[in-house]
Protein backbone atom coordinates (compact mmCIF):
# COMPACT_ATOMS: atom_id res chain seq x y z
CA UNK A 1 0.00 0.00 0.00
CA UNK A 2 1.13 3.31 -0.70
CA UNK A 3 0.88 4.86 3.01
CA UNK A 4 2.27 1.96 4.65
CA UNK A 5 5.25 3.51 7.62
CA UNK A 6 6.18 2.41 11.04
CA UNK A 7 5.66 4.68 13.77
CA UNK A 8 8.29 5.31 16.71
CA UNK A 9 7.68 1.65 17.73
CA UNK A 10 8.38 0.26 14.81
CA UNK A 11 4.23 -0.41 14.31
CA UNK A 12 3.57 -0.46 10.82
CA UNK A 13 0.57 2.50 9.77
CA UNK A 14 -2.08 1.95 7.18
CA UNK A 15 -2.99 5.68 6.01
CA UNK A 16 -1.98 6.73 9.87
CA UNK A 17 -3.50 4.09 11.49
CA UNK A 18 -1.28 1.10 13.87
CA UNK A 19 -2.25 -2.24 12.09
CA UNK A 20 -2.08 -3.52 16.13
CA UNK A 21 -5.23 -1.46 16.24
CA UNK A 22 -6.71 -2.82 12.69
CA UNK A 23 -6.05 -6.09 14.28
CA UNK A 24 -7.90 -5.16 17.70
CA UNK A 25 -10.33 -3.65 16.04
CA UNK A 26 -11.34 -5.82 13.37
CA UNK A 27 -9.75 -9.10 13.96
CA UNK A 28 -7.49 -11.28 11.80
CA UNK A 29 -6.89 -12.59 9.24
CA UNK A 30 -8.58 -9.71 7.05
CA UNK A 31 -7.83 -8.10 3.97
CA UNK A 32 -6.97 -3.91 4.35
CA UNK A 33 -7.70 -2.10 1.26
CA UNK A 34 -6.08 1.38 0.89
CA UNK A 35 -8.94 3.19 -1.22
CA UNK A 36 -6.84 5.84 -1.93
CA UNK A 37 -4.39 4.42 -3.29
CA UNK A 38 -7.13 2.27 -5.72
CA UNK A 39 -8.65 5.63 -6.88
CA UNK A 40 -5.84 6.86 -7.80
CA UNK A 41 -4.97 3.77 -9.94
CA UNK A 42 -8.44 4.39 -11.58
CA UNK A 43 -7.44 7.69 -12.14
CA UNK A 44 -4.15 6.54 -13.69
CA UNK A 45 -5.29 3.86 -15.86
CA UNK A 46 -8.28 6.70 -17.16
CA UNK A 47 -5.81 9.52 -17.75
CA UNK A 48 -3.37 7.19 -19.86
CA UNK A 49 -6.08 5.65 -21.98
CA UNK A 50 -7.81 9.23 -22.63
CA UNK A 51 -10.69 10.25 -23.94
CA UNK A 52 -10.58 8.04 -27.09
CA UNK A 53 -10.50 4.78 -25.13
CA UNK A 54 -12.21 3.09 -22.56
CA UNK A 55 -10.88 1.32 -19.17
CA UNK A 56 -12.91 -1.39 -17.54
CA UNK A 57 -11.80 -2.76 -14.20
CA UNK A 58 -12.20 -6.64 -14.33
CA UNK A 59 -14.47 -7.43 -11.56
CA UNK A 60 -13.25 -10.92 -11.04
CA UNK A 61 -10.34 -9.25 -9.34
CA UNK A 62 -12.70 -8.05 -6.80
CA UNK A 63 -15.82 -6.67 -6.02
CA UNK A 64 -17.80 -5.12 -3.56
CA UNK A 65 -20.40 -2.19 -3.40
CA UNK A 66 -18.22 0.33 -2.64
CA UNK A 67 -15.57 -1.07 -5.36
CA UNK A 68 -18.24 -0.48 -7.82
CA UNK A 69 -19.01 2.71 -6.34
CA UNK A 70 -15.67 4.17 -6.02
CA UNK A 71 -14.83 3.03 -10.48
CA UNK A 72 -18.42 5.15 -10.79
CA UNK A 73 -16.99 8.13 -8.98
CA UNK A 74 -13.35 7.61 -10.93
CA UNK A 75 -15.17 6.89 -14.30
CA UNK A 76 -14.20 3.70 -14.96
CA UNK A 77 -16.03 1.48 -16.89
CA UNK A 78 -16.51 -2.66 -15.19
CA UNK A 79 -16.18 -5.86 -16.69
CA UNK A 80 -18.28 -8.59 -15.03
CA UNK A 81 -18.36 -12.54 -15.96
CA UNK A 82 -21.35 -13.91 -14.23
CA UNK A 83 -24.48 -13.59 -12.63
CA UNK A 84 -23.71 -12.36 -9.45
CA UNK A 85 -21.03 -9.60 -10.11
CA UNK A 86 -23.44 -8.23 -12.68
CA UNK A 87 -26.21 -7.59 -9.68
CA UNK A 88 -23.70 -6.35 -7.43
CA UNK A 89 -22.52 -3.61 -10.04
CA UNK A 90 -26.20 -2.73 -10.77
CA UNK A 91 -27.24 -3.00 -7.15
CA UNK A 92 -24.41 -0.41 -6.47
CA UNK A 93 -25.66 2.25 -8.98
CA UNK A 94 -23.30 1.24 -12.08
CA UNK A 95 -24.96 2.80 -14.61
CA UNK A 96 -25.75 -0.16 -17.05
CA UNK A 97 -24.27 0.99 -20.08
CA UNK A 98 -21.19 1.24 -18.57
CA UNK A 99 -20.82 -2.87 -17.91
CA UNK A 100 -19.50 -5.35 -20.43
CA UNK A 101 -20.66 -9.04 -19.68
CA UNK A 102 -17.93 -11.77 -20.11
CA UNK A 103 -18.02 -15.46 -19.84
CA UNK A 104 -18.13 -18.43 -21.99
CA UNK A 105 -21.45 -19.93 -20.83
CA UNK A 106 -23.76 -17.46 -19.51
CA UNK A 107 -26.59 -18.89 -19.16
CA UNK A 108 -30.19 -17.83 -20.71
CA UNK A 109 -31.40 -16.66 -17.41
CA UNK A 110 -27.50 -14.27 -17.13
CA UNK A 111 -28.07 -13.01 -20.66
CA UNK A 112 -31.92 -12.32 -19.93
CA UNK A 113 -31.02 -9.69 -17.13
CA UNK A 114 -27.67 -8.52 -18.77
CA UNK A 115 -30.07 -7.42 -21.94
CA UNK A 116 -33.02 -6.21 -19.77
CA UNK A 117 -30.81 -3.71 -17.59
CA UNK A 118 -29.33 -2.57 -20.99
CA UNK A 119 -25.57 -3.60 -20.34
CA UNK A 120 -22.96 -1.80 -22.92
CA UNK A 121 -21.70 -4.65 -24.40
CA UNK A 122 -21.85 -8.37 -24.56
CA UNK A 123 -18.69 -10.11 -25.18
CA UNK A 124 -19.84 -13.49 -27.74
CA UNK A 125 -17.85 -16.45 -26.76
CA UNK A 126 -19.28 -19.33 -28.60
CA UNK A 127 -21.70 -19.69 -31.80
CA UNK A 128 -24.38 -21.16 -29.65
CA UNK A 129 -24.24 -17.86 -27.96
CA UNK A 130 -24.58 -15.49 -30.63
CA UNK A 131 -27.81 -17.68 -31.58
CA UNK A 132 -29.28 -17.04 -27.47
CA UNK A 133 -28.07 -13.83 -27.17
CA UNK A 134 -29.82 -12.79 -31.01
CA UNK A 135 -33.20 -14.26 -30.01
CA UNK A 136 -33.28 -12.65 -26.15
CA UNK A 137 -32.51 -9.24 -27.72
CA UNK A 138 -35.03 -9.73 -30.49
CA UNK A 139 -37.61 -11.08 -27.93
CA UNK A 140 -36.98 -7.95 -25.47
CA UNK A 141 -37.00 -6.12 -28.56
CA UNK A 142 -33.94 -4.06 -28.57
CA UNK A 143 -30.70 -4.45 -30.52
CA UNK A 144 -27.88 -5.73 -28.17
CA UNK A 145 -24.50 -4.14 -28.60
CA UNK A 146 -21.89 -7.10 -28.75
CA UNK A 147 -18.54 -7.38 -28.91
CA UNK A 148 -16.83 -11.13 -30.26
CA UNK A 149 -14.03 -12.81 -28.86
CA UNK A 150 -11.35 -14.00 -30.36
CA UNK A 151 -8.18 -16.18 -29.81
CA UNK A 152 -5.02 -15.00 -32.00
CA UNK A 153 -2.45 -17.79 -30.95
CA UNK A 154 -0.69 -15.74 -28.30
CA UNK A 155 -0.40 -16.51 -25.29
CA UNK A 156 1.52 -14.53 -22.69
CA UNK A 157 2.96 -15.61 -19.42
CA UNK A 158 5.14 -13.25 -17.22
CA UNK A 159 8.07 -12.75 -18.92
CA UNK A 160 7.63 -14.49 -22.32
CA UNK A 161 4.97 -15.85 -24.83
CA UNK A 162 4.68 -18.63 -26.80
CA UNK A 163 2.85 -18.83 -30.35
CA UNK A 164 1.84 -22.15 -30.36
CA UNK A 165 -1.05 -24.55 -28.66
CA UNK A 166 -3.43 -21.83 -27.14
CA UNK A 167 -5.99 -22.27 -29.39
CA UNK A 168 -6.47 -25.14 -27.19
CA UNK A 169 -8.34 -23.27 -24.54
CA UNK A 170 -12.04 -22.44 -23.48
CA UNK A 171 -12.24 -19.34 -24.16
CA UNK A 172 -12.90 -17.44 -27.66
CA UNK A 173 -13.20 -18.38 -31.02
CA UNK A 174 -9.89 -19.26 -33.12
CA UNK A 175 -9.03 -16.87 -35.83
CA UNK A 176 -6.77 -19.73 -37.00
CA UNK A 177 -9.09 -21.85 -39.45
CA UNK A 178 -11.80 -19.17 -39.90
CA UNK A 179 -13.75 -19.70 -36.48
CA UNK A 180 -13.60 -15.76 -35.69
CA UNK A 181 -14.28 -14.71 -39.14
CA UNK A 182 -17.40 -17.28 -39.56
CA UNK A 183 -18.81 -15.84 -35.79
CA UNK A 184 -18.60 -12.12 -37.06
CA UNK A 185 -20.33 -13.25 -40.18
CA UNK A 186 -23.36 -14.94 -38.36
CA UNK A 187 -23.51 -12.20 -35.96
CA UNK A 188 -23.53 -9.64 -38.53
CA UNK A 189 -26.27 -11.13 -39.73
CA UNK A 190 -29.04 -11.41 -37.21
CA UNK A 191 -31.03 -8.45 -36.05
CA UNK A 192 -31.07 -8.55 -32.28
CA UNK A 193 -27.14 -7.64 -32.48
CA UNK A 194 -24.84 -4.70 -33.07
CA UNK A 195 -21.81 -5.94 -33.81
CA UNK A 196 -18.71 -3.19 -32.34
CA UNK A 197 -15.95 -4.85 -32.22
CA UNK A 198 -13.63 -7.80 -31.43
CA UNK A 199 -11.88 -8.52 -28.13
CA UNK A 200 -9.11 -10.69 -27.50
CA UNK A 201 -7.57 -11.33 -23.69
CA UNK A 202 -4.15 -13.43 -23.93
CA UNK A 203 -3.34 -13.76 -20.39
CA UNK A 204 -2.44 -12.58 -16.87
CA UNK A 205 0.44 -11.15 -14.91
CA UNK A 206 2.20 -10.09 -18.50
CA UNK A 207 5.09 -7.70 -18.06
CA UNK A 208 5.89 -7.42 -21.37
CA UNK A 209 3.87 -5.59 -23.87
CA UNK A 210 4.95 -7.72 -27.22
CA UNK A 211 2.43 -10.11 -26.81
CA UNK A 212 -0.17 -7.29 -26.96
CA UNK A 213 1.09 -6.47 -30.34
CA UNK A 214 1.13 -9.31 -31.42
CA UNK A 215 -2.58 -9.77 -30.66
CA UNK A 216 -3.47 -6.35 -31.66
CA UNK A 217 -2.03 -7.10 -35.33
CA UNK A 218 -4.09 -9.67 -35.45
CA UNK A 219 -6.92 -8.23 -34.23
CA UNK A 220 -6.48 -5.44 -36.87
CA UNK A 221 -5.88 -8.31 -39.73
CA UNK A 222 -9.22 -9.65 -38.71
CA UNK A 223 -10.80 -5.98 -39.15
CA UNK A 224 -9.39 -5.55 -42.45
CA UNK A 225 -11.19 -9.11 -43.63
CA UNK A 226 -14.39 -8.07 -42.08
CA UNK A 227 -13.98 -4.61 -44.07
CA UNK A 228 -13.20 -6.84 -47.28
CA UNK A 229 -16.04 -8.84 -46.91
CA UNK A 230 -19.23 -7.04 -45.10
CA UNK A 231 -17.92 -3.32 -46.48
CA UNK A 232 -17.89 -2.76 -42.17
CA UNK A 233 -14.94 -1.07 -40.41
CA UNK A 234 -16.02 -2.18 -36.96
CA UNK A 235 -15.34 0.43 -33.99
CA UNK A 236 -13.66 -0.91 -31.38
CA UNK A 237 -10.78 -3.03 -30.52
CA UNK A 238 -10.83 -4.63 -27.11
CA UNK A 239 -7.46 -5.83 -25.91
CA UNK A 240 -8.48 -7.56 -22.32
CA UNK A 241 -6.52 -7.35 -19.55
CA UNK A 242 -3.59 -8.99 -17.58
CA UNK A 243 -1.27 -6.21 -17.11
CA UNK A 244 1.18 -7.45 -13.94
CA UNK A 245 2.10 -6.04 -11.04
CA UNK A 246 4.64 -6.63 -8.09
CA UNK A 247 4.04 -9.65 -5.71
CA UNK A 248 7.74 -9.43 -4.73
CA UNK A 249 10.87 -7.34 -5.51
CA UNK A 250 12.06 -9.20 -8.44
CA UNK A 251 8.52 -8.00 -10.57
CA UNK A 252 8.86 -4.85 -12.65
CA UNK A 253 5.68 -3.98 -13.71
CA UNK A 254 4.87 -1.62 -16.45
CA UNK A 255 3.06 2.07 -15.72
CA UNK A 256 -0.37 2.24 -17.55
CA UNK A 257 0.72 5.36 -19.40
CA UNK A 258 3.61 3.12 -21.08
CA UNK A 259 0.89 0.54 -21.49
CA UNK A 260 -1.69 2.75 -23.10
CA UNK A 261 1.52 4.17 -25.14
CA UNK A 262 2.38 0.86 -26.49
CA UNK A 263 -1.41 -0.36 -27.42
CA UNK A 264 -2.40 2.88 -28.86
CA UNK A 265 0.79 2.68 -31.22
CA UNK A 266 0.57 -0.21 -32.71
CA UNK A 267 -3.17 -0.17 -32.87
CA UNK A 268 -2.69 3.23 -35.29
CA UNK A 269 0.27 1.35 -36.57
CA UNK A 270 -1.63 -1.67 -37.68
CA UNK A 271 -4.38 -0.09 -38.82
CA UNK A 272 -2.80 2.52 -40.97
CA UNK A 273 -1.06 -0.26 -42.67
CA UNK A 274 -4.23 -1.97 -43.39
CA UNK A 275 -5.99 1.04 -44.12
CA UNK A 276 -8.62 1.17 -41.51
CA UNK A 277 -9.64 4.14 -39.40
CA UNK A 278 -8.40 3.57 -35.74
CA UNK A 279 -10.61 2.06 -33.68
CA UNK A 280 -11.70 3.34 -30.12
CA UNK A 281 -9.36 0.82 -27.80
CA UNK A 282 -10.33 -0.91 -24.73
CA UNK A 283 -8.33 -2.72 -21.90
CA UNK A 284 -9.82 -4.47 -18.77
CA UNK A 285 -7.19 -4.29 -15.85
CA UNK A 286 -8.44 -6.06 -12.69
CA UNK A 287 -5.01 -7.17 -10.94
CA UNK A 288 -2.99 -4.38 -11.92
CA UNK A 289 -5.59 -1.32 -10.22
CA UNK A 290 -6.60 -3.55 -7.08
CA UNK A 291 -3.70 -5.93 -5.94
CA UNK A 292 -1.69 -3.47 -5.23
CA UNK A 293 -3.99 -2.02 -2.71
CA UNK A 294 -4.55 -4.63 -0.05
CA UNK A 295 -2.76 -6.73 2.33
CA UNK A 296 -3.48 -9.56 4.49
CA UNK A 297 -3.06 -8.96 7.67
CA UNK A 298 -2.37 -12.64 9.93
CA UNK A 299 -1.12 -13.50 13.64
CA UNK A 300 0.89 -15.64 14.06
CA UNK A 301 0.36 -18.98 16.27
CA UNK A 302 2.44 -21.76 15.78
CA UNK A 303 5.99 -22.12 15.00
CA UNK A 304 8.22 -25.17 14.13
CA UNK A 305 11.77 -24.97 13.51
CA UNK A 306 12.48 -28.20 11.26
CA UNK A 307 15.86 -28.64 11.69
CA UNK A 308 18.39 -28.40 8.64
CA UNK A 309 15.52 -27.25 6.50
CA UNK A 310 13.12 -24.24 7.49
CA UNK A 311 10.66 -22.66 9.99
CA UNK A 312 7.15 -23.48 9.78
CA UNK A 313 5.45 -20.28 10.51
CA UNK A 314 1.59 -21.31 10.95
CA UNK A 315 -1.17 -18.25 10.35
CA UNK A 316 -4.64 -17.90 11.39
CA UNK A 317 -5.80 -17.85 7.90
CA UNK A 318 -4.15 -19.73 4.95
CA UNK A 319 -5.49 -21.34 1.14
CA UNK A 320 -9.17 -20.04 2.03
CA UNK A 321 -8.31 -16.73 2.27
CA UNK A 322 -5.35 -17.05 -0.40
CA UNK A 323 -5.59 -20.09 -3.10
CA UNK A 324 -3.17 -18.44 -5.09
CA UNK A 325 0.34 -19.77 -4.14
CA UNK A 326 -1.32 -23.59 -3.96
CA UNK A 327 -3.18 -22.92 -7.26
CA UNK A 328 -0.06 -21.15 -9.72
CA UNK A 329 3.09 -21.44 -6.67
CA UNK A 330 2.96 -17.73 -6.68
CA UNK A 331 4.65 -15.84 -5.06
CA UNK A 332 4.48 -13.49 -2.44
CA UNK A 333 6.61 -11.59 0.41
CA UNK A 334 5.89 -11.22 3.69
CA UNK A 335 6.85 -8.89 6.92
CA UNK A 336 6.68 -8.81 10.24
CA UNK A 337 4.70 -5.28 10.86
CA UNK A 338 3.21 -5.37 14.82
CA UNK A 339 6.90 -4.62 16.01
CA UNK A 340 10.85 -4.63 14.62
CA UNK A 341 13.12 -7.22 15.29
CA UNK A 342 16.91 -7.26 15.03
CA UNK A 343 16.97 -11.05 15.36
CA UNK A 344 18.33 -12.83 12.46
CA UNK A 345 16.79 -13.88 9.57
CA UNK A 346 14.95 -17.15 9.99
CA UNK A 347 14.19 -18.64 6.54
CA UNK A 348 10.35 -19.04 6.97
CA UNK A 349 7.48 -20.99 5.36
CA UNK A 350 4.91 -19.27 6.12
CA UNK A 351 1.48 -21.92 6.19
CA UNK A 352 -2.14 -21.82 7.11
CA UNK A 353 -4.58 -23.59 9.52
CA UNK A 354 -5.87 -26.37 6.80
CA UNK A 355 -6.00 -29.70 6.73
CA UNK A 356 -3.79 -29.96 3.92
CA UNK A 357 0.45 -29.45 3.48
CA UNK A 358 0.29 -27.74 -0.05
CA UNK A 359 -2.09 -25.15 2.57
CA UNK A 360 0.76 -22.24 1.72
CA UNK A 361 0.92 -18.81 1.64
CA UNK A 362 4.05 -17.72 1.42
CA UNK A 363 7.03 -20.37 0.34
CA UNK A 364 10.05 -18.88 1.05
CA UNK A 365 10.64 -15.79 3.33
CA UNK A 366 13.22 -14.58 5.70
CA UNK A 367 11.24 -13.59 9.39
CA UNK A 368 13.25 -12.76 12.43
CA UNK A 369 14.25 -15.26 14.25
CA UNK A 370 12.20 -13.65 17.52
CA UNK A 371 9.26 -14.28 16.05
CA UNK A 372 6.76 -15.47 18.46
CA UNK A 373 2.88 -16.34 18.73
CA UNK A 374 1.24 -13.00 18.92
CA UNK A 375 2.52 -11.28 16.49
CA UNK A 376 1.26 -9.77 13.47
CA UNK A 377 2.91 -10.43 9.97
CA UNK A 378 1.29 -9.16 6.73
CA UNK A 379 1.69 -10.45 2.89
CA UNK A 380 1.28 -7.21 0.83
CA UNK A 381 -0.41 -7.23 -2.89
CA UNK A 382 -3.35 -9.48 -1.86
CA UNK A 383 -5.96 -7.22 -3.46
CA UNK A 384 -6.62 -8.96 -6.28
CA UNK A 385 -7.40 -12.72 -6.68
CA UNK A 386 -7.34 -13.64 -3.18
CA UNK A 387 -11.09 -12.68 -1.70
CA UNK A 388 -12.49 -13.26 -4.97
CA UNK A 389 -11.18 -16.70 -4.98
CA UNK A 390 -11.59 -17.13 -0.93
CA UNK A 391 -13.19 -20.44 -0.35
CA UNK A 392 -14.99 -21.78 2.99
CA UNK A 393 -12.43 -25.16 2.74
CA UNK A 394 -12.45 -26.66 6.44
CA UNK A 395 -15.74 -24.52 7.27
CA UNK A 396 -13.75 -21.50 7.33
CA UNK A 397 -15.81 -18.18 7.86
CA UNK A 398 -13.86 -15.86 4.78
CA UNK A 399 -12.35 -12.42 6.10
CA UNK A 400 -13.50 -9.72 6.23
CA UNK A 401 -12.42 -6.43 3.67
CA UNK A 402 -11.45 -3.55 5.50
CA UNK A 403 -11.21 -0.15 3.12
CA UNK A 404 -8.78 2.85 4.79
CA UNK A 405 -9.07 5.88 4.01
CA UNK A 406 -7.74 9.34 5.44
CA UNK A 407 -7.11 7.89 8.80
CA UNK A 408 -10.47 6.06 9.08
CA UNK A 409 -11.46 2.33 8.55
CA UNK A 410 -14.29 1.17 7.90
CA UNK A 411 -15.72 -2.45 6.61
CA UNK A 412 -16.81 -3.07 3.24
CA UNK A 413 -16.80 -6.60 2.84
CA UNK A 414 -17.91 -8.29 6.28
CA UNK A 415 -16.56 -11.39 7.94
CA UNK A 416 -18.10 -14.58 7.90
CA UNK A 417 -20.22 -15.84 11.03
CA UNK A 418 -21.07 -19.35 12.16
CA UNK A 419 -24.35 -18.41 11.66
CA UNK A 420 -23.60 -17.39 7.74
CA UNK A 421 -21.82 -20.61 7.84
CA UNK A 422 -24.91 -23.14 9.21
CA UNK A 423 -27.63 -20.71 7.64
CA UNK A 424 -27.11 -22.71 3.99
CA UNK A 425 -26.70 -25.91 5.90
CA UNK A 426 -30.70 -26.67 5.68
CA UNK A 427 -30.38 -30.70 6.05
N1 LIG B 1 -10.46 -9.55 -19.13
C1 LIG B 1 -10.70 -10.85 -19.32
C2 LIG B 1 -11.50 -11.27 -20.47
C3 LIG B 1 -10.17 -11.79 -18.43
O1 LIG B 1 -10.40 -13.08 -18.65
C4 LIG B 1 -9.42 -11.37 -17.33
C5 LIG B 1 -8.86 -12.31 -16.37
C6 LIG B 1 -9.21 -9.99 -17.15
C7 LIG B 1 -9.74 -9.11 -18.08
C8 LIG B 1 -8.44 -9.42 -16.00
O2 LIG B 1 -7.13 -9.86 -15.95
P1 LIG B 1 -6.09 -9.15 -14.96
O3 LIG B 1 -5.86 -7.77 -15.46
O4 LIG B 1 -6.70 -9.13 -13.59
O5 LIG B 1 -4.91 -10.03 -15.01
N2 LIG B 1 -7.26 -16.07 -10.86
C9 LIG B 1 -6.04 -15.78 -11.60
C10 LIG B 1 -6.25 -14.82 -12.72
C11 LIG B 1 -7.33 -15.27 -13.67
C12 LIG B 1 -7.64 -14.19 -14.63
C13 LIG B 1 -8.76 -14.57 -15.52
N3 LIG B 1 -9.14 -13.56 -16.43
C14 LIG B 1 -4.98 -15.28 -10.64
O6 LIG B 1 -5.22 -15.29 -9.46
O7 LIG B 1 -3.89 -14.94 -11.05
Amino acid sequence: SRTAARNEDGVVTVGGIEVTRLAEEFGTPAYFLDEEDFRSRCRAWAEAFGADADVFYAGKAFLSRAVVRWLHEEGLNLDVCSGGELITALDAGMPADRIAFHGNNKSPEEIERAVRAGVGRIVLDSFQEIVRVAHIAQGLGVRQRVLIRVTVGVEAHTHEFIATAHEDQKFGLPLAGGQAAEAVRRTLGLDGLELVGIHSHIGSQIFDTSGFEVAAHRVVGLLAQIRDEHGVELPEIDLGGGLGIAYTSDDDPREPHHIAKALHEIVTRECENAGLRTPRISVEPGRAIVGPTAFTLYEVGTIKPLQGLRTYVSVDGGMSDNIRTALYDAEYSVALVSRTSDAAPMLSRVVGKHCESGDIVVRDAFLPADLAPGDLIAVPATGAYCRSMASNYNHALRPPVVAVRDGVARVIVRRETEEDLLRLDVG
